[in-house]
């Protein structure tokens, strides 16, 4: 996984700062019960969604493992603990919703993670969780049709195996929404040099990464990406 601390000052700029922060919120916004809700945001990074959680009302709490990136989310919510989102320090059924943005995708398994948001939330209490997310620059489609066969099947946060996971934790799927990853559409040139470097598509290597830096328009910025929120419900009782 990537050092967050050493990426906590580029973090947001190189994320699509603000635009996407809001338009995350916002689609994080209409899964979410209520409008005052206490909202535990897992992975919460700079605190960069998060804060425009706050802008809704929403008292907004902080979890995350990278001290560096706790630092900057501080100021921006209501409170931060440095925890493993798989070992969370919050009593059993004790808050109405959790959020988890470009988490499950990092870890080589979903399941503790989903367990503890399922231990935590109280009964009809909801998690929100981006799935998919490798999928999301599939708008891309002179890039996504290079890259697709060398994209992994099961991946930890497919929406099938994160419904699966958590139908056995008591929660289940009630709602999808989207958002745009603005200022993140992708350039060939620079996936290239992922590839190159070996740290995503890895397995295509140079023949991938030579059909890539050929395609028309190199450093010309893709479609936006396009991702998938997933909202579970806990069961009653
Ligand atoms: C891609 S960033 C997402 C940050 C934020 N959710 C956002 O959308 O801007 C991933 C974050 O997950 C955190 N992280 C990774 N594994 C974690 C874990 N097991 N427990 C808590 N945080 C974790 C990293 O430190 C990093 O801040």
């Amino acid at each position: 996984m990537l050092d967050y601390d050493g990426e906590a000052d580029r973090y947001d700029e190189s994320r699509g700062g603000l635009p996407r922060a809001r338009a995350a919120a916002a689609a994080l916004g209409s899964l979410l019960p209520g409008h005052h809700t206490t909202v535990l945001d897992l992975a919460c990074g700079t605190g960069i969604v998060g804060g425009c959680l706050r802008e809704q009302g929403r008292t907004v709490l902080g979890v995350d493992r990278s001290a560096g990136m706790l630092a900057r989310a501080e100021g921006r919510l209501d409170a931060v603990v440095r925890a493993d989102a798989r070992a969370l320090p919050f009593a059993d059924a004790s808050l109405p919703a959790v959020t988890a943005v470009w988490l499950l995708n990092l870890l080589d398994d979903a399941a503790p993670v989903i367990a503890e948001a399922a231990r935590v939330l109280r009964p009809g209490g909801v998690f929100v969780t981006t799935v998919d997310k490798a999928a999301a620059h599939a708008v891309d489609s002179d890039i996504d049709a290079l890259v697709a066969p060398y994209r992994p099947a099961e991946l930890p946060d497919g929406a099938g195996r994160v419904t699966a996971l958590a139908a056995a934790e008591g929660l289940r799927p009630v709602r999808t929404a989207r958002f745009t990853g603005h200022g993140q559409g992708r350039t060939p040139l620079a996936l290239a040099a992922r590839v190159r470097e070996g740290s995503l598509y890895a397995e295509g290597g140079l023949p991938l990464a030579e059909r890539l830096e050929a395609l028309p328009g190199p450093t010309t910025p893709r479609a936006e990406p396009d991702f998938t929120l997933l909202a579970l419900r806990r069961r009653n009782r």
